[in-house]
């Protein structure tokens, strides 16, 4: 459910014209809705009610830093990947102590300012990360918390470059081998092993993949029981799937409920890192119709956004939801929208059927929230795209257009 309707023949964000922003903006624009980050952050947190659990949001999704605060001022931690990301996390004013770090790669520079900010804790994916945060914190003079993220080879039935789970993915670790890092941690002075981590893989649309990997963790957790470590927290990562097209993802209250019952009277606090299903679909992408051309074999729109700012159907083949922002009722046809970029895999849609659009016509890119802004570049000189924050009938400028000055100004 989200806060995106056609209104008296244009569309509106919340209360808001998009025709309007586009005017006042220009595009490509990507514009979020507050109301709609509020439902989906209240509904997801609120699914999981029957046990203590911590809701951190997963930066890499959408980092704008509006939506960072907004997300915190709901009571959200954050889930993030990078210094980067904490950066941001902190900026936006989102307590050290619910910030959970995740990612095969942390660099020692990362780990320490980390640890300065005093995080909940690591999600750690090998034995040689565990032995160089051991080493940063003993510098420190501190203990770090650490998770190992568990690998359960299950497959999350998801595009094979955002699976994640499975034993042939870079992630995590072994259930074997996850029961020798315990025992290291246990021995080494300057980390403590508190909880279990894991993430199968992104926009899951069944929760059995959840649950059966919910299994394994909860045989794993009675191991670690008999090794007597204090165990406090799981973390199921993130991974619930959103509606692009004709998929039917879990309600999320379904999903708390599934994932709830399971764990039972489990005497842990639940961490749980959405990203996706939180500001997928709080977000889409305005474009203006630059040309149309019509070839032998082809219709092509020709729009002002293209892979540097949606990069998702290029890369996966993803399916966005593509609509005029001022219906004219004119007849389908058979087109591929396309972007300015020098590249045949500049595209936002392919053979889709969309009504006529013509030069200047707007149109809407749905479900853009999520590995949208993201995952945008400046491939071919082009500044990225502006994002507007809608709140009811307020508009916030979340991210001011880049200029060409902005382009280069590390190069001077
Ligand atoms: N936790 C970890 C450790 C993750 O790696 C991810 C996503 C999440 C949480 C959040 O997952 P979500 O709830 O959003 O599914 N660029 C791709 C998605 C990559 C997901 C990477 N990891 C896309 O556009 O579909």
């Amino acid at each position: 459910m989200h806060h995106f309707e056609q209104r008296n023949g244009t569309l509106f964000a919340e209360g808001v014209s998009v025709q309007e922003l586009a005017e006042r903006f220009g595009t490509p624009l990507y514009v979020y809705s507050t109301a709609t980050l509020k439902r989906h952050f209240e509904a997801f947190d609120s699914a999981f009610a029957a046990m203590p659990h911590l809701t951190c949001y997963s930066v890499k999704a959408n980092s704008n830093l509006h939506v960072l605060r907004l997300l915190g001022s709901l009571g959200a931690g954050m889930d993030i990947v990078s210094g980067g990301e904490l950066y941001r996390a902190l900026l936006a004013g989102v307590p050290a102590s619910k910030i959970v770090y995740s990612g095969v790669g942390k660099k020692p520079e990362e780990i320490r300012q980390a640890l300065t900010a005093g995080i909940l804790l690591f999600n750690v994916e090998s034995m040689q990360e565990l032995i160089r945060i051991n080493d940063v914190a003993r510098d420190m003079g501190k203990v770090a918390q650490v998770s190992f993220r568990i690998n359960p080879d299950v497959d999350p039935k998801t595009h094979p470059y955002i699976s994640t789970g499975l034993k042939k993915n870079k992630f995590g670790l072994n259930i074997e081998h996850s029961l020798e890092a315990y025992s290291l941690a246990r021995d080494l002075p300057n980390v403590e092993p508190v909880g279990i981590d894991c993430h199968i893989g992104s926009q899951l649309t069944s929760i059995d993949p959840f649950l059966e990997a919910l299994d394994k963790l909860m045989a794993f957790y009675e191991k670690l029981k008999a090794m007597n470590l204090d165990i406090r927290y799981l973390d199921l990562g993130g991974g619930l799937g959103i509606n692009y097209n004709e998929e039917e993802p879990p309600h999320p209250s379904e999903f708390g409920a599934a994932l709830t019952k399971t764990l039972g009277q489990l005497p842990l606090q639940l961490i749980l890192e959405p990203g996706r299903v939180i500001v997928g679909n709080a977000g889409i992408l305005v474009t203006e119709t630059l040309y149309t051309k019509h070839t032998p074999s082809k219709n092509f729109v020709i729009v002002d956004a293209a892979m540097n700012d949606l990069l998702r159907p290029s890369l996966y083949g993803s399916f966005h939801r593509i609509e005029e922002v001022q219906p004219q009722g004119r007849p389908e046809q058979d087109v591929d929208v396309v972007g300015p970029i020098c590249e045949s895999g500049d595209f936002l849609a392919k053979d889709r059927q969309l009504p006529e659009v013509r030069q200047g016509e707007r149109l809407a890119v749905y479900s853009a929230g999520a590995y949208g802004f993201t995952m945008s570049s400046n491939y071919n000189t082009r500044p990225r795209a502006a994002e507007i924050l809608v709140d009811g009938e307020q508009v916030i400028v979340a991210r001011r257009r880049e200029t060409y000055e902005t382009l280069v100004a590390q190069e001077l």
